[in-house]
């Protein structure tokens, strides 16, 4: 179903952000139909630019980062067709009564503001679009990471935004959110009745979450040394996978219900010791070099890999720990969720091993699926052996449909945004709440002489991230591709 004719404009747009995910995004969900053609794509930034030079520039984009579709000559030149440029000065006055001719002069019902800049513009921005009435009441505004690096610098961000938007006008991407497979852990959860009984410390041992990555830090070792893991992936992504697993069944699928849950959870975690958190920073390996030489920082102490133990204080949780652990230069870029029922509460096979706890593997990437694991009699005469085995249920095979072609992340934020729906988008005391747990950590980090565990490129991490689990006699499950 398309959505309603919109104008977009996307502040830095020459930028890397729009180039590899915006623009493609747009052009796909124009290729499958749901961005109307009367659409309009502002680019908008510092660089002066006619119209055709944005367009060629957007061509060339398109042609890098959506090259199969970008063959389709027809569907190309009605997407650059879409597009206007104008040069703007996000800080000054130059080019603002420009973009606000251009806007005004159209009747699209829709308008949103992609601020792919960076955060310290946010403010300015915003300002600017409200004061000179480009941006008006229903208009929306689309920010993502970072958001702050802090709780401090976070408040101030959310204060900026707010001083010229309404928080129902602000939409917080975590691209997280829009992965097909993590909308599907709330259809699991909520639209099968079979599991809510058992989500609860009462059955669940624990829970492991591991966003794992092969590559390394590359090229943007700049911004992730003064990020780091916990910062980049654990604050934000992973806090979502974790809300989402953990929240209570939100009365309806909307906005304020899916949001109110997630920050109850966020609002839930235990602070975390230093004892239960272990930082890792990869060695050179497998024909690459070390953490140290990407981020071009020999002294540097920012962790590439991080595991934590987490604790939830509420009714439904306390007692059973989460597990999370994410890293780069790791033997495989896979991000899974288990979650390890407890074992049954008495063995009646005698001569049996010990008869282990079923488990649910919510797999997000790659190869989306779920598998439960599940104990057998392994078929033969050599009496009641059991053995654990996988009930598996890959989307790609189930739904006969290739999962490479399921749009985007970003394509389906986008498209939310003009359809006004935030239900996957973070609300601003989301994003502060966690915040306010995640800082604690780092400050203990920063405070305690100790350096990162060194790990070994294609390995699956330090040896003090698999003695956090092995301590609780768990181990966690192998990183596969
Ligand atoms: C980004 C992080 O937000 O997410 C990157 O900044 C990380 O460091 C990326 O590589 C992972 O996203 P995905 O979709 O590839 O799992």
């Amino acid at each position: 179903i398309p959505v309603d004719p919109f104008d977009l404009v996307i502040f830095g747009a020459s930028g890397d952000l729009a180039q590899r995910k915006i623009l493609p995004s747009l052009y796909h969900r124009m290729i499958a139909g749901q961005m109307p053609r009367e659409a309009r794509i502002f680019g908008a930034a510092r660089s002066k630019m006619s119209r055709s030079e944005f367009q060629d520039y957007v061509a060339d984009a398109l042609r890098k980062f959506a090259p199969e579709s970008a063959k389709d000559e027809e569907s190309l030149k009605a997407f650059l067709d879409c597009l206007d440029y104008v040069a703007i000065d996000a800080t000054g006055e130059g080019g603002w009564s420009d973009l606000k001719a251009k806007i005004e002069d159209g009747a699209n019902p829709v308008r949103a503001f992609y601020m792919s800049v960076a955060p310290s513009l946010f403010g300015a921005i915003s300002e600017r679009l409200s004061q000179t009435g480009i941006a008006t009441e229903d208009s929306r505004i689309v920010v993502e990471k970072p958001l702050g690096h802090d709780l401090e610098s976070a408040r101030a961000l959310n204060a900026q935004l707010s001083a010229s938007f309404d928080e129902s006008q602000i939409y917080r991407i975590d691209h997280y959110l829009g992965k097909e497979t993590v909308q599907n852990l709330m259809a699991l959860r909520f639209a099968n009745a079979l599991f809510e009984p058992l989500w609860n410390a009462q059955h669940i041992d624990h829970v492991q979450i591991t966003v794992a990555e092969s590559i390394g830090v590359a090229g943007r070792g700049g911004y992730y040394d003064k990020s780091g893991a916990m910062r980049d992936m654990v604050q934000n992504h992973i806090m979502q996978l974790l809300c989402l697993t953990a929240m209570e069944p939100p009365s309806r699928f909307d906005p304020d219900s899916v949001r109110d849950e997630k920050l109850k959870v966020i609002r839930a975690l235990d602070p975390v010791e230093l004892k239960d958190t272990v930082r890792g920073q990869y060695r050179a390996g497998n024909g690459e070099a070390s953490y140290k030489e990407h981020a071009e920082n020999p002294d540097s102490k920012t962790e590439s890999f991080v595991a934590l133990k987490v604790g939830i204080s509420n009714w439904r949780w306390t007692g059973t720990p989460f597990y999370l652990r994410t890293g780069k230069r790791l033997r495989a870029r896979m991000s899974e969720i288990e979650v390890q029922f407890k074992e049954p509460p008495h063995n009646i096979f005698r001569g049996s091993e010990r008869v282990p706890g079923n488990a649910l593997v919510i797999r997000l990437q790659p190869n989306e699926g779920i598998t439960m694991l599940m104990t057998i009699k392994e078929p033969g005469q050599g009496g009641m052996r059991l053995r654990r085995v996988p009930l598996d249920m890959s989307f790609a095979q189930t739904l006969d449909i290739d999962t490479s072609e399921m749009a985007d992340a970003y394509e389906r934020l986008i498209m939310d945004v003009i359809r006004g729906d935030q239900t996957l988008f973070m609300r601003g005391d989301e994003v502060e709440a966690a915040w306010a747990w995640t800082d604690p950590i780092l400050q203990a980090w920063a405070e305690s002489s100790a350096s990162p565990e060194p790990y070994d490129a294609g390995g699956s991490g330090p040896d003090g991230a698999l003695a956090l689990m092995h301590m609780d006699g768990r181990k966690w499950r192998e990183i596969e591709a």
